[in-house]
Order: C-alpha cells, then structure tokens, then sequence
C-alpha cells in the first residue's frame, strides 16, 4: 500500500508546474544550533527576551516590540520603545519619548535560520569574513563588538540594549543610557551583565551552562546574547503551515494553486521572495513611501531649516551601509513567512492592508504617487535634553514645537524632490494583474501562516529572575508555562500534538 504522502505527491504530480521553482522544506540542520540548543541554554534566553532588566531604565523588554501573540511584532507602524507604556496600539507616552522608533519592528520568525547573515531593514549587521573586524562581523559598533561571537542573531542581541530610542534610555537616565551616548558600548555591555550577575536567579544559570563562567563576575553581556538567540531560534521556528505541507506534497485549494503559479510564475514575486523563507536575503529598492521620522540621513536641509531642530528625516535604507548609489532606498527583502500576521507592512509599516502592500508592487511609482500617509499612534508627550552646568534634565515640547516636531512624520513624502528621488530608485517593474488574480495570490500568502504562530503567548513566562513583570504583561489566568516542541514536527494532517491555544488574541483565556 502507498503512503498517504507518496499519494499526495502523485496527486499534485500532474498539476506542479512550478516543481522547479518551489523550495525544499526547511529542516532542523536548516537553522542554528541545527534547530535544537540545549533547553537550560532555550530557558535562561526566554527569561531575558521577556525581562525589562536589560534596560536602562529597567521597563521596557525585547518581547515588548517582538511580541509572540502578535505575529512577534508589536502592531503598529513605528513601534514606541523606551518610556512608553502599555503594550501594541494601546501603548501610551504620557510619561515622555524622545520620538518613535524610525522602522517597522522586525518579525522573527524562524530568524534562527542560517540563511541569515544579515539583521536589519538594511543589513548593516552582517556575517563579512573580510572585513577584518571581530567574529568577522560588520557592524556598527565597528571593533567594540567582541570576538567569539558564532553568529549574526547572537550579535544582533546586543544590539537593542544600545539604542536610545529602543532600551537604554536618555543620558541622565541611567548609567547605560550614560555609556551608549558617549559611544562606550563596552562600558554599557558591563553594566547589563553587572546587573545579571548581582542577580542570584540569573547567574547560577550562568555559571552551569557556560564553560567559562566559573563565577558571576565572568558573566558576559554576550552570554545573554547567546541565550537569547538560542531561544528566538526555537521559540519563533514556524514551519507548520499548509505552504510547508504543499511542499511535501499535499496539494492546497483552487485558489490558492492559482496564486502559488503566478507567485512562482507570471506575477514574478519568487525573483526576490526565493527559497524555503521567501527571501533572497538581498537589498531592493521597490518605492515603498516613507513615513516616519527617519533615520537622520541624507544630504536634504529642508526639514531643518523649516523647524529649527537639527534633523534630517530620510531613511535612505542599504545605501547608508554600502555607499553605492544603487543601494539608495533599497531594504531587505522580507520573508513572507506569516505575512498575513506581521501587519502593517513594509519598512516603516507604511501599508495597513496587505492588499495594499501587495498592490503596491504592481506599479511601485504610481502606487507612491498616489499613497497617503498612514496615521501613526499619537505621542502624548515628547521631551528634550535641556543641558545646564550641573547636567541635562528633560522638558516637554511646547503645543508650538510640537506642531513642527511632527512634521517630520510626513517631511519626505510632502517633499516633491524627495518623493521623486524614491521613485527614481525604483527597481521593481510594473505587473499586470487583474482584482482575480491579486485576490489568488492573497489568498496564496495566507497558506503561508502557520496555524501555531498565531498566538505564542504562552512563551510568556510567569515569573522571571529579576523578580520584575514580564513584557508584555498578560491577564495571570492566561499564563501557562509549556515550553514549546523542539524539533518535534509534523504535517498539519497529524495536528493533534500542537499545543492548545490557551488565550483569544488579547490575552483573555480561552473555556476549554
Ligand atoms: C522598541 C522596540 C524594540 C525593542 C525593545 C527590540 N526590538 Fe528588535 N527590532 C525592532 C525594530 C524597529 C527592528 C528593525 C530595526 C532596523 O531595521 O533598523 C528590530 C529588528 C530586530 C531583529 C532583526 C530581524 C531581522 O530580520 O533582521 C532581531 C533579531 C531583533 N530585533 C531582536 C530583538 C531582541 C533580541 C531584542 C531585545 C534584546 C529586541 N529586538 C528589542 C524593535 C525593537
Ligand atoms: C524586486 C524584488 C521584489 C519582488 C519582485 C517582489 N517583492 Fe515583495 N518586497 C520586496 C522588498 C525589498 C520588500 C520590502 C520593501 C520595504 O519595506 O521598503 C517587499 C515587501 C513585500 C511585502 C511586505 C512584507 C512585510 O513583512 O512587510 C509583501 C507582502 C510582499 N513584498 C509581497 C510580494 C508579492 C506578492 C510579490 C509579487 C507580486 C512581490 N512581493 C514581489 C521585494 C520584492
């Protein structure tokens, strides 16, 4: 007798015109740690993605941004770090920021796949075996970063800690937020592994699990690096949808075979959202509008001149790595993994549909032309420095300097000469496709979620270490503390193993 999968193989045999094209499944040797690192190594990486203790300020956590029952992202445009509260669109900054997060926050899933060796919209941290700097990795911390680390998601830990905006918090604030304005990242890498180490909780884990930590005082911030990567690497592995039974062989509906042929096929997405990711882990510019503050880049004056505040407000995207004029607005190709789950879409979660992320492809320039800004959450209150001799403090805008400081949100896409310099880097030729056939493809990009990443709350812990709450905070009756399957898999027909979702999408329990 045949298997169930050789049949279904013979089933779709007939209708695989694009055998060719469609990617392997991924497998555990696929990612790193081959998908399996130890569970003390997995557990002490989810206490820190969920604790605030790593920042300065000790209140906001990785998972505050990447959050598991939010397609691991935080469900607005720009995400707001440091000083806000409260979590998603419900996060508030009545207590002040400085401004928001200038990109769209990141999805992780299946991050811990060794195809990437680059992180970020933009890449600028990334696996160079020439570049001379330490574990081959450039980045912007340049020569700061310390040696021995083994991969581009361990490195990129120590990252968020660093940034203002995200975690350290203001000067003044704290002594990290201290050490990262005067560029000391070495300085606020010790204090972080300072506090883990006077935290018993934490370094007795430490101590077993790294062969050279013998005492707390050898703990490392890339220790913690480590750990948090190995967790993201199992905790956010999602390879159980009914795309990745179609590539076994099971066949999907009518519609969606439509839109897998164009996908693969006349429609041309498979160029860049290649292999068993949907990326080719390179850098396109395909005029996705922009919004936002920016990244404080390029040669434009006008937003400056106009405001009186020393801003410059475009996001110039891989050029600002490389230098090359080709790279101008060009950004990641992003996995299309969960697509339908990691909304809004784009770079600076300039689209809030994904049909309009998706129809945006068809004719990039037009579809530029044409957008109108999405409205980002509203900031209750922004502050800046006021330096005296005896230190800086912080003040809120006035209603006057606020109303100039949000023009920045909307600077670039105002500006006709901008705009068209977007449009002018363009790289994606137009497509013909009628309102049938982008519905096929939608329909297409759905088979791409897996059923279990929709909600992952239960990777919250209860407790953690530190004794401070886990972010993002949840109703306690929700709360359960299963570790996840490692390395367990199975087809979306043998489903019963899957864990039961425990919460609705915002945390309330589920009767069961
Ligand atoms: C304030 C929100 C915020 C916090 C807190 C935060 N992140 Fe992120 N994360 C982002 C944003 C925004 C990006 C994209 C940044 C860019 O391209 O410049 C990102 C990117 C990433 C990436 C790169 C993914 C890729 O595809 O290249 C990883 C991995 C990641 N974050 C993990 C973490 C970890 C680990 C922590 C905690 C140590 C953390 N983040 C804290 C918002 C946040
Ligand atoms: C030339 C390469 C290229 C082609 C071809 C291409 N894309 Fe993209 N796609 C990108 C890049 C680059 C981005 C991110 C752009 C940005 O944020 O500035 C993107 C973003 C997306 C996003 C948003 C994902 C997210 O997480 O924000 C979706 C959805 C998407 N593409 C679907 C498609 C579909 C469907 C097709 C075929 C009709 C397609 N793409 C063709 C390069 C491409």
């Amino acid at each position: 007798m045949k298997s169930p999968l050789a049949i279904a193989l013979l089933l779709t045999s007939s209708i695989d015109a694009h055998a060719a094209d469609l990617p392997s499944p991924l497998e555990d040797m696929d990612f790193l740690w081959n998908g399996t690192p130890s569970p003390e190594l997995y557990e002490l990486g989810r206490s820190l993605f969920f604790d605030p203790i790593l920042s300065g300020n000790q209140n906001i956590a990785c998972a505050t941004c990447h959050d598991p029952a939010r397609g691991t992202g935080d469900g607005v445009s720009l995400s707001i770090g440091e000083g806000g509260s409260g979590f998603g669109p419900e996060r508030v900054t009545q207590d002040g920021v400085i401004g928001r997060v200038p990109r769209n926050a990141q999805p992780l899933y299946n991050i811990g796949a060794r195809a990437y060796t680059s992180m970020f919209h933009d890449g600028r941290l990334e696996l160079d075996h020439m570049s001379g700097f330490p574990s081959h990795l450039r980045s912007p911390a340049k020569e700061q970063l310390p040696e021995g680390l083994d991969n581009a998601l361990t490195a990129q830990a120590m990252f968020p800690v660093l940034s203002a905006v995200e975690m350290a918090g203001q000067p003044g604030e704290n002594p990290v937020a201290d050490a990262v304005s005067k560029r000391d990242f070495n300085r606020a890498w010790r204090l972080l592994a300072d506090r883990l180490a006077a935290t018993p909780a934490y370094s007795d884990q430490f101590v077993v699990i790294f062969d050279d930590v013998e005492a707390p005082q050898d703990i490392r911030f890339d220790h913690a690096a480590t750990a948090i990567a190995a967790f993201e690497t199992v905790a956010f592995r999602s390879d159980w949808s009914r795309f990745d039974a179609r590539l076994a062989g099971w066949p999907l509906n009518a519609t969606e075979e439509a839109g897998l042929d164009l996908f693969y096929g006349k429609a041309g997405c498979s160029s860049c959202h290649s292999g068993p990711l949907l990326t080719d882990h390179e850098f396109h510019a395909i005029a996705v509008p922009q919004i936002g503050p920016g990244k404080d880049q390029g040669p434009d004056g006008s937003y400056a001149a106009h405001s009186g505040y020393p801003h410059r407000v475009e996001d110039q995207g891989r050029f600002n790595v490389t230098g090359e004029n080709a790279d101008l607005y060009a950004f990641r190709t992003p996995s299309l993994r969960n697509v339908a789950l990691t909304g809004p879409w784009g770079h600076n979660g300039a689209f809030a549909s994904l049909e309009d992320m998706v129809r945006h492809h068809l004719d990039a320039v037009a579809s530029l032309a044409s957008y109108t800004p999405a409205e980002l959450q509203p900031l209750d209150t922004v502050i800046q420095p006021v330096r005296s001799r005896t230190g800086v403090s912080y003040q809120a805008l006035s209603p006057m300097q606020r109303s100039t400081y949000d023009l920045r949100d909307i600077w670039v896409h105002s500006s006709e000469r901008l705009r068209n310099e977007i449009a002018r880097a363009n790289t994606l030729a137009p497509v013909d496709l009628s309102d049938e056939e982008v519905s096929s493809i939608l329909a297409f990009l759905e088979t791409l979620t897996d059923p279990t990443a929709i909600d992952r709350s239960y990777l919250v812990p209860t407790v953690l270490p530190s004794g401070l709450p886990p972010q993002p905070g949840r109703d306690d009756a929700c709360l359960t503390d299963i570790v996840p399957w490692v390395g367990a898999k199975a087809l979306p027909g043998e489903a019963e193993d899957l864990p039961e979702p425990r919460c609705d999408d915002r945390g309330d329990k589920i009767q069961q």
